[in-house]
């Protein structure tokens, strides 16, 4: 991917472990997701074989969650591709403005929990891919 953009990663969201089961936190404009949090929405019953996303955004930051189950993320930047796949319920990817992506593989079962920077606007979105690669 372009070195001089910035990235998506994953972050650690960390655990706080207890016999009687585990609990993970995500703060608004804490230090794992460094964004006002303005909206979430999940992803769940999800069929076999189905692929969701499949746009970028222009201004909106997302944290996903693979909350229950795993799927996998294919992020483009317009020049290169990865994927990255979530299975555990204490990591984010944090997907910056500007990336393509798209989510596949979804296990049984799988919840995907989409943490957002702005409330919904179709307007942020860029659902065209030719489109998303003249705005590189
Ligand atoms: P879509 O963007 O295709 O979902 P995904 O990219 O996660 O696979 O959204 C599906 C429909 O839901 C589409 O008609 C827009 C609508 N929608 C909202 O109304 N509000 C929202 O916050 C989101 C994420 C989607």
């Amino acid at each position: 991917m372009d070195n001089n953009k910035p990235q998506p990663r994953v972050v650690e969201l960390g655990k706080i472990h207890d016999p009687r089961g585990n609990l993970t936190v995500i703060e608004s404009a804490g230090e794992a997701l460094p964004f006002d949090i303005k909206r979430v929405y999940f992803l769940y019953d999800v069929p076999a074989g189905a692929e969701r996303g499949g746009h970028s955004h222009r201004r909106c930051h997302e944290a996903l969650i693979a909350i229950s189950g795993s799927f996998d993320v294919t992020l483009d930047d317009g020049a290169r591709r990865r994927t990255v796949t979530l299975n555990r319920p204490y990591q984010a990817l944090h997907i910056v403005p500007g990336v393509w992506r798209t989510l596949d593989n979804f296990s049984s079962g799988a919840v995907c929990l989409v943490i957002a920077s702005e409330h919904y606007d179709e307007g942020d979105y860029i659902r065209d891919y030719e489109e998303f690669k003249n705005t590189i």
